[in-house]
């Protein structure tokens, strides 16, 4: 099996639980590879709070050229107490999603069989979308400033930026997902009180929903949006906002589906000229970071989806429907969902699982 093409990943375990639960997926992203004929080559950056705190910095100079090398980006988690965490997202993750153009993040929202979910009578299977989130511009700008500080004409002015560029190509990644499912895209505004960038984010919705005809759009308030992922999170499809919006949402969507332990994200470069970033929505969760049982299951969802963009779709399923056989045939399953089992414990049994999985 010397001739299995070789994936070159960056690992960036990051802080706490990070380090926990990145070790964990990598095993049973490993054992999917060798039952369907690839392989991982890692190499682990020690990028981090930690190191911020030896070295004054998130990472090196050349960061970015060194991860540039490599097919795809796996990462834990950032931040720790003692570093604010505008310093753990502007020292780390922001420039790496910006300087690789990872303008699509995609979380996918589903609840597994096996999950209770914290809403009245909600069952696995009735809850399967996926959210797209701006994830290069919109309200997550530099742009802006204090003056006055300590005085009592004190002001801090925030600018959004949304170019026609950034959020055409969202929308348009937006719609061709929509297109390959079941045809139906909910646009996340507030057009009524953000009266420049949101009536143009809808005007965009508009022209780019002429080029997807077959695609239904709805468009719906934040607030209102917010109140729906609890009410009725069933009717959706695919969910676009902007990066704020989109972060928002996808906390809560989480939250729907059971545990933020659980939840998956890719930072996408979907045209592939840069390499991609694979990350659980969970952080660093130091109440729990040392003890060996954090929930790697968001980990190692967030490596199926890599696998999936690495070109093999069927071992990426495969990972997943391992998960689910774990979660729903089994008590094995982390404190966060009720168990007793440890991070390690779950990988395993994940492993075990997708024995029953491999290519016939
Ligand atoms: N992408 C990232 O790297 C990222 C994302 C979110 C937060 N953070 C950082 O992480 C640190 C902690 O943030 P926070 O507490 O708001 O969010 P968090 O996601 O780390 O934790 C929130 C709660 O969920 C629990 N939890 C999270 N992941 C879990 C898992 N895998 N298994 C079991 N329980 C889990 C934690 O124990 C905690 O009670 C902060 O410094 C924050 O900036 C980083």
């Amino acid at each position: 099996m010397n001739d299995r093409p070789t994936h070159r990943i960056a690992v960036i375990p990051g802080d706490g639980i990070g380090t926990e639960v990145v070790p964990a997926a990598q095993r049973v992203l490993d054992r999917a590879g060798k039952l369907f004929g690839f392989r991982f080559a890692w190499t682990e950056f020690d990028w981090s709070c930690e190191r911020y705190t030896r070295t004054g910095a998130m990472m090196p100079g050349d960061a970015l050229d060194r991860l540039r090398e490599h097919d795809q980006v796996f990462l834990g988690a950032v931040g720790y107490p003692g570093v604010p965490d505008h310093v753990s997202l502007w020292g780390l993750l922001i420039p790496i999603r910006r300087t690789f153009q990872q303008y699509i993040n995609l979380r996918p929202v589903k609840l597994l069989r096996g999950i209770t979910s914290p809403l009245r009578g909600v069952e696995p299977g009735a809850v399967d979308f996926v959210a797209v989130r701006e994830n290069n511009e919109g309200e997550y700008s530099e742009i802006g400033g204090r003056l006055y500080t300590g005085t009592p004409q004190e002001l801090a002015i925030q600018e959004a930026v949304f170019t026609r560029h950034g959020v055409s190509r969202v929308l348009r990644y937006a719609f061709a997902l929509a297109r390959g499912r079941q045809g139906r895209l909910t646009s996340a505004t507030k057009s009524n009180g953000i009266i420049h960038t949101m009536p143009f984010w809808d005007q965009l919705v508009g022209e780019v929903s002429a080029e997807y005809p077959e695609v239904t759009t709805a468009q719906y308030h934040i607030d209102a949006l917010a109140a729906l992922f609890v009410l009725d999170p069933g009717r959706f499809d695919v969910v676009v906002g902007s990066n704020l919006f989109g972060d928002i949402l996808t906390d809560l969507g989480a939250a729907v589906v059971g545990s933020i332990g659980i939840a998956p994200s890719a930072n996408l470069n979907p045209e592939g000229e840069f390499p991609s970033m694979f990350e659980p929505v969970h952080g660093s969760a130091p109440d729990i970071a040392g003890q060996g049982i954090a929930n790697p299951i968001g980990q190692i969802w967030s490596g199926s989806m890599m696998i999936d963009q690495l070109g093999h779709p069927g071992a990426g399923a495969a990972v997943l429907a391992a998960v689910e056989d774990v979660l729903g045939s089994s008590d094995v399953r982390t404190p966060d969902l009720g168990g007793k089992a440890n991070t390690a414990q779950v990988a395993d049994a994940v492993i075990d699982a997708l024995g029953d999985h491999q290519p016939r």
